[in-house]
């Protein structure tokens, strides 16, 4: 805003100065406190990326498959991220999701709480989205679900954090026959044992560009495989879709302390997926069937192996299991999220897999229905 106009006469020459000084307005609308510790978030400027929320976001686990989309919601609107990370060059595509400042690399180690005190200490929510499918030998699924979200959330509570949300999976059972779900369950456990109002979130199976899922059924490789003869029922998830959930639950206060289960809109079974992927792809995908003894014997041998550990006895007996979804438990459609449809958008992450001959063709499903999914992968 223009603040004064100086005229001055020196000789026969008149010089005009201008004074601009910026006035910022601020209203009562920018100003909002967290319900548990009533810490003040005023926000600053017009919204969107280059401005500021007043939040502070922790993210743990923001290299993997969801935090890239995580991260990015958050800061898109504003908020000031810390992405705590283990390798440097993992985190570094993070860097380029928020605005000047706006991201803020940590390193971190999950047995060191002095670091994971550094990464929560400003902050108002963490995300806890750390999680592995198999075990290593460093850690196990105990080390990384349960101690690790333990510790994690210990920090949190000393440091006053106001919100936290933990990623559970859908499926997670303190009786299940996977360990892997087992240990998702004791860690919502200890998790709701050091904060009581935590939100716990419980997502499907999870597809997108750098999923574990649709990446493995097209590849190339030939080393497709499914278990149970395909008939295991799941009801996979887009990514985004989950992301979008865990960015509403930054503001939402009415999410504290709830558990919700993220899945599809559709329940398919696994061979149906593979159809699916067969008819995008336009090429006959080579399927492995055996019993499950027989994958659990060949997981074994996988598993001990030094590098790639991407199969595990475990990993096949979670792909034998039906989705199960807790009667009554809140889903998208308490945050107003219409879940998107696998087969609608499918052709935009199973296209790559194409040959060049048949790249450009339309995916028309056995309705002669051309597919027009469009769908905003980083909106
Ligand atoms: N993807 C799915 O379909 C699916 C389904 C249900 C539930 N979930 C859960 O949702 C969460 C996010 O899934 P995602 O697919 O994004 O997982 P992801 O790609 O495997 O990423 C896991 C993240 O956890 C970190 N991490 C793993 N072990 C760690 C350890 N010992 N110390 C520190 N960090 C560690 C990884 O860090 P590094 O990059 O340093 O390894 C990475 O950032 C996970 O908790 C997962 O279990 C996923």
């Amino acid at each position: 805003m223009l603040s004064s106009v100086t005229l001055k006469h020196v000789g026969r020459i008149n010089i005009v100065t201008k004074v601009a000084t910026a006035t910022q307005t601020r209203t009562i609308h920018d100003l909002t406190l967290r319900k548990k510790t009533g810490e003040p978030m005023l926000k600053y400027g017009l919204g969107g990326r280059s401005s500021t929320n007043g939040h502070i976001a922790t993210v743990f686990g923001c290299t993997g498959f969801l935090g890239r989309y995580v991260v990015n919601k958050l800061a898109k609107q504003g908020t000031q991220v810390v992405v705590a990370y283990r390798d440097a060059d993992e985190a570094r595509h993070l860097k380029v999701t928020g605005d000047l400042g706006q991201i803020i690399p940590l390193e971190f180690d999950l047995r060191n709480k002095e670091q994971i005190n550094e990464c929560v200490r400003h902050s108002d929510i963490v995300y806890n989205l750390v999680g592995r499918d198999y075990e290593t030998k460093n850690f196990t699924f105990n080390d990384v679900h349960v101690d690790g979200s333990r510790v994690i959330a210990e920090s949190c509570a000393e440091n006053g954090v106001a919100r936290f949300v933990q990623m559970s999976a859908l499926n997670a059972s303190e009786d299940s026959t996977s360990k892997f779900l087992r240990s998702k369950a004791l860690g919502e456990k200890a998790v709701r044992e050091v904060i009581p109002d935590a939100t716990i979130v419980r997502p499907g199976t999870m597809w997108g560009h750098e999923d574990r899922f649709l990446n493995r059924i097209g590849e190339d490789g030939g080393w497709q495989y499914y278990v149970n003869e395909g008939n295991t029922k799941i009801r996979p998830v887009s990514a985004i879709d989950v992301a979008h959930a865990l960015e509403i639950m930054l503001t939402a206060e009415s999410t504290t302390g709830k558990t919700y289960e993220l899945y599809g809109p559709k329940e398919y079974s696994i061979k149906e997926i593979f159809e699916l992927a067969r008819e995008i792809t336009m090429k006959p995908l080579p399927i492995r069937a055996a019993p499950n003894a027989v994958f659990k014997l060949a997981a074994t041998f996988f598993d001990k192996l030094p590098y790639n550990q991407m199969v595990s006895p475990d990993l096949i007996e979670r792909m034998s299991m039906n989705d199960k979804i807790t009667p009554g438990a809140l889903t998208f459609e308490d945050l107003y999220i219409n879940p998107t449809d696998l087969e609608t958008v499918a052709i935009q992450f199973l296209r790559r897999f194409r040959s060049n001959a048949v790249f450009d063709l339309p995916y028309e499903k056995g309705d002669g229905q051309v597919q027009k999914g469009v769908y905003h992968l980083i909106d």
